[in-house]
């Protein structure tokens, strides 16, 4: 085997590969999180266990939701106010989690930088539209949200 035209395709190969992960920057499969509950949902509404709902109204500010049997996954935001927001996490571009920024103090997606109001309204581009809005509000210490 020609070891020079090996090198010369290895190195054909690897620059493919950057180009299409730059081409990329950060397209859903990287910016996609593991939900931190997964939360059974009865008539069209997910309460959050205990411990969660405990973690979430206590020191977390955010925790990503998603129902036991559903493929949406919902950014839940408690400020330090107590209000509570609840979005879908899709950023509205491509897809990737959006996440609390607490010095911001609203939605921002670590992809291309899109940022939303935390009743999903968007702030800055490249995404155009906004986030879904779920009604959430605290059921005897428990989170609920509407789906
Ligand atoms: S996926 Fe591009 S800004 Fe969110």
């Amino acid at each position: 085997m020609d070891r020079r035209k090996t090198s010369r395709r290895d190195f054909l190969g690897l620059g493919v590969a950057a180009m299409a992960a730059s081409a990329c920057g950060g397209c859903s499969l990287l910016g996609s999180r593991k939900p931190d509950a997964v939360v059974p949902e009865e008539a069209g509404v997910l309460r959050l266990g205990e411990a969660d709902s405990s973690a979430l109204l206590g020191s977390q500010t955010s925790l990503l939701v998603t129902a036991k049997d559903g493929n949406e996954k919902i950014l839940v935001v408690h400020r330090d106010d107590g209000s509570l927001f609840a979005v879908s996490s899709a950023c509205t571009h491509r897809g990737c989690d959006v996440g609390y920024d607490k010095k911001l103090g609203h939605l921002r997606c670590p992809c291309h930088g899109s940022q939303y109001g935390l009743g999903g309204d968007n702030i800055k581009g490249p995404a155009k539209k906004p986030l879904k809005r779920y009604s959430v509000t605290t059921d005897n210490g428990r989170v609920v949200i509407t789906l």
